[in-house]
């Protein structure tokens, strides 16, 4: 039997679904940093219902799978892990425990029941706007039955993330992710995110204040603020003016506690004046900017939908780094999109040289069920998009090295943000977004130090504190405390 829900009901906090005092819940989460914050809210969803979390699949009461449905590969790790969870459940059945496995997030919405037709071991599955009601969809599992949910309900989600917001029950780490945002009206046709998350919208921004205080008053240093196209963030001001992204970041810089500021995803096209300036004139707005192009080449832009050229591109970057001098840029890339010559992959491989990128992502075009690019002639065989890949990989590499290794001997801010690798070592964050190894005692976890850069590893930096001194820390609040450099 399958029942789709129509019903709203939240169960009050503190009502145990199914019974589930004391029992263990599992998230594995794919895919943007957007799931990651939706898997964190699924977290605190579920506390009050009596579920704690586990890093042990076989101890879980509750296994959620929040997927991501981007790529064919990305969408093809759920149903192998699926059958993994097979196994486990099947396991802790003959132990005389019950396992209830939910799929989440965007393959969850893109494919609804076929997911539970093709893995029968699926007992809820629910889309991204729906984790407010898992507390009522657990009840409705729990009794046996396969539970689909994939209605679309933004604003229902936002109104819950704030009334989550005022009670914060969870203890956050040094730095977090605050969704501002979500959904996309661009239709790039290569992306399935139109589809699986919907429209566009803006939360409003007394909810995003609200949670970005609360956020401050646990000890959270520095926030990134998510978005499918987060910088076509829009609201309304106290004055009843239209605010843009730019606007929103000076709010936030005034809140006390939050000292470092990010956002990604941003769209070349909603780069506006005043983000720009924001930039230029805001020391809390870290100097690092994830702007993806996609590719290099006009015809491939156009074909992509893109609603822009390189050389829009071009003279958006120039602006940027006018404002920013030292900007780090990072991107992503898409290489094999259909119809794509050697001579656009060629246009690709000059503008990465041009721009020059601190770090990026990049991959092979994949046919999304649903786009007008998984219609399109002409695509490409995967050995050549392979070749690409692996030279466009290797310069990016090289990008990456070098901008790394300029950072050695420098003094940098970093955020200090827990235990590193070895003991008597702090992983942190530098202001361009790079690991970075300090030794530094366990109590400057929270804190944001000066660090010198002595080594470049391959995939973080090492530094010691620099000056050989820092700041006087509170243990009991952690407030801050800066060394006077
Ligand atoms: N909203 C963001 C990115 C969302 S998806 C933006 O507009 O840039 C993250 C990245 O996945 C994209 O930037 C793109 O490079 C890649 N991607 C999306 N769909 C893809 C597909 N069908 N094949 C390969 N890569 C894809
Ligand atoms: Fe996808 Fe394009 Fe929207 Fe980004 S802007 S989420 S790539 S459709
Ligand atoms: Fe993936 Fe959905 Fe994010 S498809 S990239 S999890 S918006």
């Amino acid at each position: 039997m399958t029942s789709r829900s129509t019903n709203n009901k939240i169960l009050p906090a503190g009502e145990i679904a199914g019974g589930a005092a004391g029992r263990k819940v599992f998230v594995r989460t794919y895919g943007c940093q957007m799931n990651v914050y939706d898997s964190g809210r699924m977290a605190e969803v579920l506390a009050p219902q009596g579920y704690s979390q586990t890093e042990t699949l076989e101890d879980a009461d509750l296994v959620i799978l929040n997927t991501c449905h981007i790529r064919e590969k990305a969408a093809e790790k759920v149903y192998s892990e699926l059958g993994r969870l097979r196994k486990i459940k099947d396991e802790r059945a003959r132990a005389g425990k019950p396992t209830l496995i939910g799929v989440a997030g965007c393959v969850a919405q893109a494919e609804g029941e076929e997911i539970s037709r093709r893995a029968p071991v699926v007992d809820l599955v629910f889309g991204p706007q729906s984790y407010h009601r898992l507390p009522d969809l657990l009840v409705r599992a729990a009794g046996g039955a396969k539970v689909v949910e994939t209605e679309f309900d933004i604003d229902e989600k936002f109104e819950h993330l704030a009334e989550q917001s005022k009670r914060m029950p969870l203890a956050r780490a040094a730095s977090a992710f605050l969704t501002v945002q979500e959904g996309c009206d661009k239709f790039c046709t290569f992306c399935v995110v139109p589809y699986t998350r919907g429209a566009e919208v803006s939360r409003p921004l007394g909810q995003i204040l609200q949670e970005a205080e609360g956020l401050a008053a646990a000890g959270v240093r520095e926030i990134t603020l998510l978005g499918q196209n987060v910088n076509a963030w829009h609201g309304e001001g106290p004055d009843g003016r239209p605010w843009g992204l730019g606007r929103l970041l000076r709010r936030l810089a005034e809140v006390d506690g939050l000292d470092r500021l990010r956002y990604t995803t941003s769209h070349p096209r909603d780069m506006d004046d005043e983000l720009i300036a924001a930039h230029r004139d805001m020391p809390e707005l870290m100097p690092y900017l994830h702007l993806p192009v996609q590719s290099g080449s006009d015809r491939i832009l156009a074909a992509m939908n893109r609603k822009h050229g390189r050389d829009d591109y071009f003279r958006l970057v120039d602006r940027i780094r006018e404002a920013s001098p030292g900007l780090a840029l990072s991107g992503d890339f898409i290489v094999g999109f259909p119809g794509e010559t050697d001579a656009d992959f060629a246009d690709t491989m000059d503008l990465v040289r041009r721009v020059g990128y601190a770090s990026c992502f990049s991959f092979k075009y994949s046919q999304r069920p649903g786009t007008p690019g998984a219609a399109m002639a002409d695509q490409l065989p995967e050995a050549v998009k392979s070749t690409r890949l692996a030279e466009l990989q290797t310069l990016l590499s090289d990008q990456q090295r070098a901008f790394n290794a300029s950072r050695l001997g420098i003094t940098c801010d970093v955020l200090l943000e827990k235990k590193g690798r070895q003991a008597g070592q702090l992983t942190g964050k530098s202001p361009w977004l790079q690991a970075v190894q300090v030794d530094a005692p366990d109590a400057l976890i929270g804190t944001i130090q000066p660090v010198e850069i002595v080594d470049i590893g391959a995939n973080s930096l090492f530094g010691r504190l620099a000056g050989g001194q820092y700041g006087s820390i509170s243990p009991v609040d952690g407030s801050r405390q800066e060394a006077a450099f």
